[in-house]
């Protein structure tokens, strides 16, 4: 997708950061820490309680899938507690997404 993770990490400190810390076995705050979220399965970050939609998805977070859950979190995971209204513009998404590509 070749987003810029420098755009993408300041779109970060706007709008995840309040909710999500991304050092490695940084705590969770209202969501949970997302050290290394590419290439884990959603839901199972350990000691978080995410709901039961969430661990019920199960989807292998990657560029495509978090591409989808940013842009209208509600709409890929219906019932998530994710109060986040979504990403609109896909250029943001794949900075952002580049940006959480460097988390490992
Ligand atoms: C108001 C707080 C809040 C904001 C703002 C927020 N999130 Fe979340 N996020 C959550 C919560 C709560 C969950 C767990 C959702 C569930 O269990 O349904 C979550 C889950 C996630 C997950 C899935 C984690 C996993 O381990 O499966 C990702 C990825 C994520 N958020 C990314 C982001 C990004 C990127 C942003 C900024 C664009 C963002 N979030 C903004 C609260 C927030």
């Amino acid at each position: 997708m070749g987003g810029d993770p420098v755009k993408g990490k300041k779109l970060f400190m706007k709008l995840c950061v309040s909710c999500h810390t991304t050092e490695k076995d940084g705590k969770h705050k209202i969501g949970p820490n997302l050290h290394g979220i590419i290439g884990k399965t959603s839901g199972t970050a350990p000691g978080f309680n995410f709901t039961e939609t969430m661990k019920d998805k199960a989807v292998v977070w990657d560029e495509k899938t978090l591409n989808d859950y940013l842009e209208f979190p509600k709409k890929f995971v219906p019932g998530t507690k994710m109060a986040f209204y979504g990403l609109k513009k896909a250029e943001d998404r794949s900075d952002l997404i580049a940006f959480l590509a460097t988390l490992k």
